[in-house]
């Protein structure tokens, strides 16, 4: 069964489906949760809310209404914590300015809250993981290491400035790189989450039919990172990410711990862009402009070898 209408659907999953509506309207809608993250319940209610409208951002879209996704064992847990956590995520919604319109709860052993959110976009203003072009210039806007982070942290290995740090940023919402991104005018977008830098650039290139160059030393990362890594702290993902793409990653003479947060799965992680060259420091100024501080171009689109990145 295939529909005219469908713009992005299963059979090229991106960060959202897409459904055009009329010529200049389609409708994107999203849905992820999880179970938490952080210790605190507000926090983590604002993280959810803030990755699960990512996907809906990274599509270049603007998110109007949610629903809220809730999990909860009431035999076990009280169900003050599940208010904070519900707390937490209608406060991003508003900072978003989106509206909950409904949800569903089942009784769960395993507490997982998150939101399916809908929201429009400009048909011919969609931004996917195709359409990267050779020359575009690669901007990633917030740091990674929140899955190396998270794991020191259950160790209590973690400072409590990097928890700190990691927590405000996986709340921070994709709102104002997305705009700037669609207002500069970019070729291709993704958000990183569980697969890694790596992982959904390994994406990008599979679907724009191009090849990246990432400069390791460019890439932001989050204070404490890089020395947790050394120490082990590194989620079970990060191998099965570094595994599954292994014959499309060239790097020789990076450090497997450089490697290692490359691979590490985000949870509400940046955007990533591929911007046309005449384009990126505009973008990438607005992007400083607008708060999100730690943006940087990260490498550049090549035409050759395709299908490959090649880790500097
Ligand atoms: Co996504
Ligand atoms: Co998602
Ligand atoms: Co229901």
């Amino acid at each position: 069964m295939s529909d005219p209408n469908l713009i992005v659907g299963l059979e090229r999953a991106d960060d959202a489906g897409v459904y055009r509506l009329t010529d200049d309207l389609a409708i994107v809608q999203t849905v992820d949760f999880f179970t938490p993250i952080v210790d605190d319940p507000y926090m983590f209610g604002q993280i959810a809310a803030a990755n699960a409208l990512s996907d809906v951002y990274a599509m270049g879209g603007r998110p109007l209404t949610a629903m809220n996704i809730v999990c909860f064992p009431s035999k076990t847990l009280d169900i003050s914590l599940l208010r904070d956590i519900l707390h937490g995520g209608i406060d991003k919604l508003r900072e978003a300015g989106v509206v909950l319109v409904g949800g569903h709860s089942v009784d769960d052993p395993e507490l997982k809250y998150g939101l399916s959110v809908t929201g429009t976009v400009h048909p011919r203003r969609l931004l996917t993981k195709a359409g990267a072009k050779p020359g575009d210039q690669l901007i990633l806007t917030k740091p990674l290491g929140t899955g190396i982070i998270n794991t020191a942290a259950k160790g209590r290995m973690a400072s409590e400035e990097a928890i700190e740090t990691a927590s405000r940023s996986m709340a921070t919402l994709n709102r104002a790189a997305s705009e700037i991104m669609v207002r500069v005018g970019a070729n291709a977008c993704t958000d990183i989450t569980g697969f890694g830098l790596l992982g959904h650039a390994c994406e990008m290139v599979e679907d724009s039919e191009v090849g990246f160059k990432i400069r390791s030393f460019s890439v932001p990362m989050f204070p404490e990172t890089l020395a947790l890594a050394r120490m082990g702290m590194v989620p079970g993902g990060t191998y099965r990410n570094k595994e599954f793409r292994s014959q499309m990653v060239y790097a020789t003479g990076i450090p497997d711990t450089v490697m290692d947060i490359l691979f590490d799965p985000q949870t509400s992680g940046g955007l990533f862009i591929a911007v046309g060259p005449d384009r990126a420091g505009l973008l990438l100024s607005g992007l400083k402009e607008a708060g999100v501080i730690d943006a940087a171009i990260v490498g550049e689109v090549v035409s050759e070898p395709k299908q490959r990145i090649i880790v500097e």
